[in-house]
């Protein structure tokens, strides 16, 4: 079978962006990869620190970079780690802030996989919409 599947091409993206972990005090080395809907697809991977609470984690590193390069609609999100695990719960409320819709795929090096979404991972979550101003003034900061 040689058919081609977005979704595994981006935990392959992922899968190669986790060699890049600094996590010498965890040594769990988290590789993501998200794709926008520009086509574009924007890596990280966790960054830690002396200082434990700087850490940060592969998700945030992705996500960042792609609101950085002005790309907000997220598609997918791929996630790998030894042990499958979901994003923390920081990373969930920085996802949930651009949709809940967001396809999400756990994966670990191997063939695990596990496909949902921000809505399954964050629940009745505080988005902009639920600010008075409905929709939040997603965008301020734009020159
Ligand atoms: N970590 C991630 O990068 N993403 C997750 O989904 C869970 C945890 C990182 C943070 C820290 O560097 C290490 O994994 C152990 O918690």
């Amino acid at each position: 079978m040689n058919s081609f599947d977005p979704l595994e091409e981006l935990v392959a993206l992922a899968k190669e962006a986790r060699a890049s972990a600094y996590a010498p005090y965890s040594h769990f080395p988290v590789g993501a990869a998200l794709l926008t809907a520009s086509g574009a697809i924007y890596t990280g991977c966790n960054v830690e620190n002396a200082s434990y609470g700087l850490g940060v984690c592969a998700e945030r590193v992705a996500i960042f970079k792609a609101v950085c390069a002005g790309d907000r609609q997220f598609e997918a999100l791929a996630v790998v780690s030894e042990t499958m695990a979901a994003p923390c719960g920081a990373c969930r409320q920085v996802l949930a802030e651009f949709g809940l819709a967001t396809t999400i795929v756990l994966a670990d090096p191997e063939e695990g996989r596990q496909v949902l979404t921000i809505s399954d991972l964050l629940p009745l979550a505080f988005t902009p919409s639920s600010l008075p101003r409905a929709g939040g003034e997603r965008n301020m900061g734009q020159p």
